[in-house]
């Protein structure tokens, strides 16, 4: 039996409720599908321990769980530490050194789930937006002088390097390319930013022509704010640089019906590390403990997971089971108007995986 080891990093907040969600259905798609079995191994890292010990994770932490072969997190931040402390701590800590350049945030709009788009029922608003997560404006490049003095300066510098451009977009023409629609956006600022975002474009260009295949455009980030409200079924994939994509991504789990539904994948594509699952609300701090957190977000990265683990039955099989459950308003948590708890949510899914007779 094929056996894969996932460190559970729960976090902050609701990253615990969600994270034990998950975990609980997750064991429950592989029994059922069979054939491999998953080991969690739980890690308490997160803002408690920071402000307990004045770390994050412990110093060997990475090569606790470099030999994984997944990640599961949860969330990081507090509202009593600064979230660029937290950020930097913790999420970015893991993601930059394993190297998981490549962030996808698929978005659709579930069954049984409203859209705040007048008249945008599903099948138009089905995107996969690609992230660039390892350098850009998070390349952490900058400083601070003078604090305090009338001179006191501030410069965060965003950095594109031709690899991390290259293998980005090769990435995402590549999964633009197994999508039915081959169709590709590239997100770029190079009116204004007119170094490192027309560098992007002409790299942009140069991968397309190895991807004949792969219709593509490119759009303004401002522009394709307008389009994701106006034209949703314009869009398929869509690649663009980590702030870019950040904020675009709120965007569109905004738009498919809450923030509390969509998944992210922080791959390394070339498997030489681990690569990392995580719903992308945050630690939610207003409902912690409140038992209300929705769960789907993380059930949906665990879809995400079994992909990028190969187990693709699991996957399918998760993704419908998760259809069933938001078809079900009295499933909904309050997040999606609705009054089920974390625990409704996660007992139903359960259910849903074992009368799953496919
Ligand atoms: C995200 C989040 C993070 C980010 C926050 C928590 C720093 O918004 O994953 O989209 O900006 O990368
Ligand atoms: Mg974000």
């Amino acid at each position: 039996m094929r056996t894969y080891r996932v460190a559970a990093i729960p976090g902050d907040g609701i990253g615990k409720e969600v994270v034990a969600a998950g975990i609980e259905v997750l064991e429950a798609c592989s029994k059922r599908e069979g054939g491999f079995q998953l080991q969690f191994d739980q890690f308490d890292w997160g803002s408690e321990r920071y402000k307990r010990t004045g770390a994050f994770m412990p110093s060997d932490g990475r090569d606790q769980i470099r030999g994984h072969d997944a990640i599961l997190f949860g969330s990081a931040g507090v509202p009593d530490v600064p979230d660029h402390i937290t950020l930097w701590g913790l999420r970015l800590a893991i993601c930059q050194p394993f190297d998981q350049y490549a962030n996808v945030r698929p978005t659709r709009i579930l069954p049984g789930i409203t859209s705040p788009l007048r008249g945008v029922r599903g099948p138009e608003l089905d995107w996969v937006i690609v992230r660039e997560n390892s350098e850009g404006e998070y390349a952490g490049v900058g400083g601070r002088v003078h604090r305090g003095l009338p001179e006191e300066t501030a410069t965060d510098v965003s950095m594109f390097t031709r690899i991390g451009v290259e293998r980005i977009m090769r990435f995402a023409f590549a999964l633009a390319g197994s999508r039915p629609r081959k169709r590709l956006t590239v997100v770029t600022k190079s009116n204004a930013q007119r170094h490192g975002m027309v560098m992007w474009d002409e790299i942009a260009a140069e991968v397309a022509r190895a991807c004949p295949d792969v219709a593509w455009d490119k759009m303004l980030v401002d522009a394709m704010t307008t389009r994701m409200v106006l034209r949703p079924a314009s869009i398929d994939t869509v690649v663009a640089s980590n702030l870019h994509a950040d904020i675009l991504s709120d965007l569109a789990a905004a738009l498919a019906g809450s923030i509390g539904i969509a998944p992210t994948a922080n791959l390394n594509p070339e498997r030489k590390f681990p690569s990392m699952f995580e719903p992308i609300h945050g630690s939610a701090f207003d409902i912690v403990g409140k038992g209300i957190a929705n769960p789907i977000g993380t059930f949906w990265s665990g879809v995400l997971m079994f992909e990028h683990l190969g187990e693709r039955g699991a996957a399918a099989r998760l993704m419908r089971a998760i259809e069933r459950v938001t078809a079900d308003p009295s499933l909904h948590t309050p997040d999606l108007g609705g009054r089920a708890t974390t625990a409704q949510v996660t007992q139903a899914m359960c259910d849903a995986l074992l009368g799953d007779n496919r």
